[in-house]
Order: structure tokens, then C-alpha cells, then sequence
């Protein structure tokens, strides 16, 4: 097997990787309430690091409070945030890793709301169809103000010399929520064609480009196919953005200065088909859901239906997910359409954890590298073992989804038991995420 297409540094117009495997955005409560980043989030980061692979993209990382999805994510709102991210980046340099941070807003779609501002902005005032989080429908103020923070919070990225942005612009959040043909309902300039429903998100790229330079690395992470009406639960709804829309919007981002995309996929998150898989944990998502109850209007019928009905859920959810061995590289399809229609690079997410799956697909063309979250939770050396010359990690990640069943109320990592010679062997990996400890 030849692996040689990994290990080809990724050219992008402002910045250079060295190898074709990014980490992808993973989030976890590593931080304070305050949006202040703690040691634990760049024990996190450097995990994958030394890993080796070539950048890391950020979690979801607030531009404003009322964008935040769930306390305790580190925000880049305010300058008094630029030297945590300073730290975080110069300890990731140290590995010869690059570190792009995701500017987020989460607009109508929240897991936790916080204290602050239990109302959310979106581009509609319907709520969202997971949790039923009630949103405001956002006037054109707050929508220019909301891309100055896009701006800003480049800006201050830059001022901490990490390598670049991603505009966190899929699976639901409120970019997605102003793009999606099924979500945004505006009458206004910001609604109806696509034209209108791109108007935003271009705007931010613009703005980017004003506020922190034309030399600094951007890039957009965007649902080309959204599937909103997977989970028939949720209401039937309109299926959202097609491939050709999504290509087109592709398109005119490129043209205003965006530097590389990031294919995912689905309208809202999670979703059947991100993070893929195929037996939805339902009786972990019993024990931790009851933390949302009081958030969102249909999260506690959601939480009645997990505990009370948990084979119909996992029914609805399964049914609208690839088959099992069918989610490494489900999105390469969509990828090829948006590469065939770009001149710059295109980053494909989704399930990638076999060194042969990953070298084809760049040799043929399909993406210029991949993006790799739950495999490399499970193994944080992946990219070794494929220099080692192996095509798979001995225990594989098995897209079971119990990392992010246990998010809400646990840390972040993988509780797959059956990875581990024991419970305990599998907690103590899960807890060394918090050595070395914040005064040791
Ligand atoms: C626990 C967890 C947290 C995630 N957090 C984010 C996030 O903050 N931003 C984002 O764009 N995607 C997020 N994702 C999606 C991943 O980045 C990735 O695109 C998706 O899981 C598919 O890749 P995989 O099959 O390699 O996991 C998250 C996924 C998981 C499992
Ligand atoms: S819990 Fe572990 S095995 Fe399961 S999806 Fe997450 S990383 Fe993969």
C-alpha cells in the first residue's frame, strides 16, 4: 500500500501543513463559564499534537456570548481571551502542528443555554426541530453586528499567531441557519434566493478579509447536502440545500477570498450522518440528556422517548444513517463536486481511519486531504501507525458515538469499553486529559 499521498505537505495560499491529516473540531467542557480557556483544553490539543498530524482545527469557539452553544467552551469574544489562545497555539507549534480556530455561532441551535441570554438569534424565529430552543429572528443590526464579532474574533486569532480561521458555516449552527433553504425563512435581502441566503456569510468573509488581512489563512466548514428531513421525529420538513446550491455558494466564497473548504454534512448536529453511525447510544444519552431538559420545549418529551421508548429512537435515528460500512468517506462524493467547481483545496470529514481509504481518496482526486475527529479520539497516534506502514489501529474507532453521548456531562474522550482491557483502563484514559493539572 502506498500511504505516500498522506505524508505530502498541503499546500493552502497562505499556509503550509505538513502532512494531509487535520484534526477535525471537537468540543468538549474543558473551560471555564467565563469563556476563559484552562490547561486541560491544551492537554487536549497537544494529545493530537504529538499525535502528528499535520493541523488541528479547533472546537466550536464562540464570537459572541449569545453564540455559545453550552457553557464552559473557550471564546475568542473579547481581547482578554488572546493570550490563552497565544499559549494554546505556541504549545501546538512546538509539534510542528499548525492550529486553526473555529469562529462559531450557534445561533437557534444550543445544547445548553446558559445563564446569559436564554433566548438565541437565528435567521427565523421558529425553533430549532432537535431540542425546541426558542429563538429570536434577528434584525439587520444585530446581523451586522454579529458580523463584526466574525471579524474580531479573526482579528484576534491572528493577534495570537495562530495559523488561520475556519467558519464554522455547517450542520446547523447560524451560518447553516441563514444558508439553508429549510431553515431560513427571512422576507428581507438576507431571505429567499440563494443569493440572499449567501449574503451573510459573505459578508463575514468580507469582513474578515478588512479586519485581520488577505494573508491570513480562512476557511469555511459547510454542509453541502443537509438531509434535514432524516429524523422523521423531528418533523418531516423540507430536505434543505441541494449539492449544486452548495457548490454554487462554494463558489462566490471562493471568489471573495475564502482559502479552502471543509466538506461535512446534515442541517442540524447531531445528525444520522455526522457523526455517523449506526446504533445510537441510547441508554448513555439517557443518563446525560436529562441535563437539557430545561432548555429547549421538546427536550424533555426527547428525554421521555430515550428513556421510555429507546428502540423506537434508535429505529427513526438508525434508519437515516449509512450502513456501517459505508461511513469511512461518505462524503468524498460531495467533496468532488465542490473540488471539481474550486481552484483551492477541499478537506473532507467523515469516518476516515484506514490509511488505503485515505491515500486513494486524494490520489483520485476526490479531496486534498481529510479531517479526522472520532478515530482519532480513539487513537490519538493514528497518523503514526499509518507511518508505521499499518492501514488500520489495531482497535479501530467503532462510531458508536458514546464520546458524544457522554460530552454534555462528561469529559471528553472515548467510552467505547470494549476499546479497553477494563472500565478503569478506559476512565484513566479518559481523566488523563487533565494532566498535567492546571498549578501542578
Ligand atoms: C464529540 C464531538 C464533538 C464535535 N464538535 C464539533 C465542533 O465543535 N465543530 C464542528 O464543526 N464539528 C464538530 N464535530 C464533528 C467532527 O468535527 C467531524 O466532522 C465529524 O465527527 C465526522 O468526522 P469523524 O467521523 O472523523 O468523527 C464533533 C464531533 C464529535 C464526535
Ligand atoms: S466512543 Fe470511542 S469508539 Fe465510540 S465513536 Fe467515540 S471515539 Fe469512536
Amino acid at each position: 500500500m502506498d500511504v505516500a499521498p498522506i505524508f505530502e505537505p498541503l499546500r493552502f495560499r497562505n499556509l503550509t501543513v505538513k502532512n494531509r491529516i487535520v484534526r477535525s473540531n471537537i468540543s468538549g467542557r474543558f473551560d471555564n463559564y467565563d469563556g476563559s480557556g484552562t490547561r486541560t483544553r491544551i492537554n487536549w490539543e497537544l494529545k493530537f499534537a504529538r499525535g502528528g498530524v499535520g493541523a488541528i482545527v479547533s472546537s466550536f469557539v464562540p464570537v459572541q456570548l449569545r453564540g455559545r452553544i453550552v457553557p464552559n467552551y473557550a471564546m475568542i469574544d473579547s481581547d482578554r481571551h488572546i493570550p490563552f489562545w497565544r499559549e494554546l497555539g505556541r504549545a501546538v507549534h512546538e509539534h510542528d502542528c499548525r492550529f486553526i480556530l473555529q469562529l462559531s455561532h450557534g445561533g437557534r441551535q444550543r445544547d445548553v443555554s446558559g445563564i446569559e441570554f436564554p433566548v438565541g438569534l437565528s435567521s427565523t424565529d421558529r425553533p430549532d426541530p432537535t431540542h425546541g430552543f426558542a429563538c429570536e429572528r434577528m434584525t439587520v443590526a444585530q446581523i451586522q453586528e454579529t458580523v463584526s464579532a466574525f471579524a474580531e474574533g479573526a482579528r484576534r486569532a491572528r493577534e495570537a499567531g495562530l495559523d488561520g480561521v475556519e467558519l464554522h458555516g455547517a450542520n446547523g449552527y447560524l451560518i447553516t441557519q441563514f444558508l439553508s433553504s429549510a431553515i431560513n425563512d427571512r422576507r428581507d435581502e438576507y431571505g429567499g434566493p440563494l443569493q440572499n441566503r449567501a449574503r451573510f456569510v459573505l459578508e463575514i468573509v468580507r469582513a474578515i478579509r478588512a479586519r485581520a488581512g488577505d494573508d491570513f489563512h480562512l476557511q469555511m466548514k459547510i454542509s453541502v447536502q443537509e438531509y434535514n428531513d432524516a429524523v422523521a421525529l423531528f418533523g418531516a420538513g423540507p430536505s434543505g440545500n441541494t449539492v449544486e446550491e452548495s457548490v454554487q455558494v462554494c463558489r462566490w466564497l471562493a471568489e471573495a477570498g475564502v482559502d479552502a473548504f471543509h466538506v461535512s454534512t446534515g442541517s442540524f448536529f447531531p445528525h444520522p450522518r455526522n457523526p455517523a453511525g449506526r446504533d445510537l447510544p441510547v441508554e448513555e444519552l439517557a443518563a446525560t440528556y436529562d441535563t437539557m431538559i430545561s432548555s429547549g420545549e421538546d427536550a424533555f418529551q426527547n428525554y421521555l422517548l430515550l428513556r421510555r421508548l429507546p428502540a423506537l429512537a434508535r429505529r427513526q435515528w438508525n434508519a437515516a444513517a449509512p450502513a456501517a460500512d459505508a461511513i469511512e468517506g461518505a462524503n468524498l462524493p460531495d467533496a468532488r463536486r465542490v473540488k471539481t467547481a474550486v481552484a483551492v483545496p477541499v478537506i473532507c470529514t467523515g469516518g476516515f481511519q484506514t490509511a488505503r481509504v485515505i491515500a486513494s481518496a486524494i490520489q483520485r482526486g476526490d479531496c486534498d486531504a481529510v479531517s479526522i475527529a472520532r478515530p482519532l479520539i480513539a487513537n490519538n497516534d493514528l497518523v503514526e501507525i499509518f507511518r508505521r506502514g499499518q492501514d488500520r489501529a489495531d482497535r479501530p474507532c467503532t462510531y458508536c458515538n458514546r464520546c458524544l453521548a457522554n460530552v454534555i456531562e462528561h469529559p471528553l474522550g472515548c467510552y467505547e469499553e470494549s476499546r479497553f482491557p477494563s472500565r478503569d483502563a478506559m476512565i484513566s484514559e479518559v481523566m488523563s486529559v487533565f494532566d498535567p493539572a492546571p498549578f501542578a
